[in-house]
């Protein structure tokens, strides 16, 4: 199986277009609500792959790894009784699950958000992802949505946006988000978090996040979000 999915990968890779609607960007810049309904109003599947990440985050602190020591035979061993599924429900939705829990609000806890950017730099942790998430875009038309996803996860993605906002119209969504802060959060504190996480996700050796030139760049600052939606779905031809 895990051969069939790398195998898939590569030949994705090589490829002319892949069918995939890549939606990248930095957090909190409401990639996530507008990937959601541009696949609703497409009708095909929506792949949230940051949740990915804070899968393995989460799991990660329930075995309470100490996220500063990550050490690879660490990581091996952790990943090696790690199963995540992504399957859909009995409403079309995917729904996530690691060893069989399925994931919800456990994924955005506040405290998974702290530590999901250093997880999400370690290199066998994005092999395993990446290959996971190739091989959910190799089976149809699907809108997957990322930091990496139109660079380096599909650079043939027929389409690619990249979403963004001014830093403080994100921090003050994710502090509109109820249960994704702590209690005592702040504006300026959010906003702080927030810049932390980018800078790591920016700056991170591995498929950092960046805008690739083919894709369309949309400031969501100003703009509602179904004028976003707008915007992506008017560029698509199905
Ligand atoms: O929802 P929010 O914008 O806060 O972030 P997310 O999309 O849930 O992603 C959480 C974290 O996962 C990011 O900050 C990245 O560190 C990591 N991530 C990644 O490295 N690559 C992806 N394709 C998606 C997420």
């Amino acid at each position: 199986m895990a051969v069939s999915i790398i195998i898939l990968g590569e030949y994705l890779l090589m490829n002319e277009k892949v069918s995939v609607i890549a939606i990248d960007g930095p957090a909190a810049s409401g990639k996530s609500t507008v990937a959601n309904l541009v696949a609703k109003e497409l009708q095909i599947p929506y792949i949230n792959t940051g949740n990915m990440y804070r899968a393995v985050t989460w799991y990660f602190l329930q075995n309470d790894v100490k996220m500063n020591g990550l050490t690879n035979l660490v990581v091996e061993s952790l990943l090696s009784d790690f199963e995540l599924c992504y399957q859909k429900n009995d409403h079309g939705t995917f729904v996530l699950s690691v060893n069989g829990r399925i994931l919800d609000f456990e994924i955005r806890s506040p405290e998974v958000a702290e530590h999901v950017a250093i997880v999400a730099t370690n290199a066998l942790v994005r092999k395993k992802m990446t290959e996971l998430q190739r091989y959910l875009g190799g089976q149809q038309l699907v809108v997957m949505e990322g930091r990496d996803i139109g660079s380096v996860v599909f650079p043939n993605a027929k389409y690619k946006f990249f979403i963004t906002a001014s830093p403080l119209v994100r921090a003050q969504r994710r502090l509109n988000q109820n249960g994704e802060t702590f209690s005592n959060a702040t504006l300026e504190s959010v906003a702080a978090d927030i810049a932390t996480r980018d800078k790591i996700d920016s700056e991170r050796e591995i498929a950092p996040l960046k805008q690739t030139e083919d894709a369309v760049l949309i400031d969501t600052s100003d703009l509602s979000i179904d004028k976003v939606v707008e915007k992506i779905t008017s560029c698509i031809s199905m």
